[in-house]
């Protein structure tokens, strides 16, 4: 299966949000990646059920929103309204994970995890089947533009091995520091999402680039 491009939005210009989507409806990126921040979770606020709004108006791919905030059941059932398709919440973010993914797909979404850096996959093991994507950040969260963690290549074969053990299959998502230098190796290691915002909006052609990293 081919691999999947989910553009940030975190790094569209939010002065010309519609157009910036109108460019990823057109290009042949898979998914919009939306990075809703609290400044509690992670040091930064980004944006929360407004430009939700606009996504939900103007946007033709499917929502891959990504919650760095604490205690995010609290907001499931808003997500879903906007129409997300995967909802991801962070490990660290969550006292009762299982519970939390349960709430997920009650809602309708497919579920996901995100990991920090210094977080070993391994205690996603007694979750693995109730996941539809694991988020490996390759950054830590908060801020787009940031550099590539090596350790991430470790994590995705170590995510692998456990899928084979646990006969589970889900998506493995890249977020943070994803270039045209390591897209390769990434896909090559077992990523089946790449999640591009610098890369992708600072670029001279943001879809060139975007059809560059879907090769
Ligand atoms: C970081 C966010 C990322 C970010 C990626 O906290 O979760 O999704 O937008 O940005 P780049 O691709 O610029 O590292
Ligand atoms: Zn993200």
């Amino acid at each position: 299966m081919q691999h999947k491009i989910a553009p940030s939005i975190l790094s569209a210009d939010f002065g010309q949000l519609e157009r910036d989507i109108q460019m990823i409806n057109q290009s042949q990126a898979d998914w919009f990646h939306v990075d809703v921040m609290d400044g509690v979770f992670v040091p930064n606020i980004s944006f929360g059920f407004p430009v939700m709004q606009t996504l939900k108006q103007h946007a033709q791919k499917p929502l891959d929103v990504h919650l760095m905030i604490v205690d995010p059941d609290r907001y499931i059932t808003r997500f879903a309204e906007y129409g997300t398709a995967v909802l991801t919440v962070h490990i660290e973010a969550c006292t009762h994970l299982h519970r939390t993914l349960q709430a997920i797909k009650a809602a309708g979404m497919k579920a996901g995890v995100a990991v920090n850096p210094h977080t070993n996959v391994n205690q996603l093991s007694d979750v693995l089947g109730d996941l539809d994507l694991v988020c490996l950040m390759s950054v830590n969260p908060g801020f787009g533009g940031q550099s590539f963690i090596e350790n991430t290549y470790r994590k995705i074969e170590q995510l692998k091995t456990m899928q084979a053990q646990q006969g589970v299959s889900f998506e493995i998502e890249i977020d943070g520091g994803v270039t045209l230098s390591n897209y390769k190796r990434l896909i090559d290691t077992g990523a089946t999402v790449l999640v591009a915002g610098n890369t992708v909006f600072s670029a001279a052609s943001p879809s060139d680039t975007i059809a560059q990293l879907k090769q």
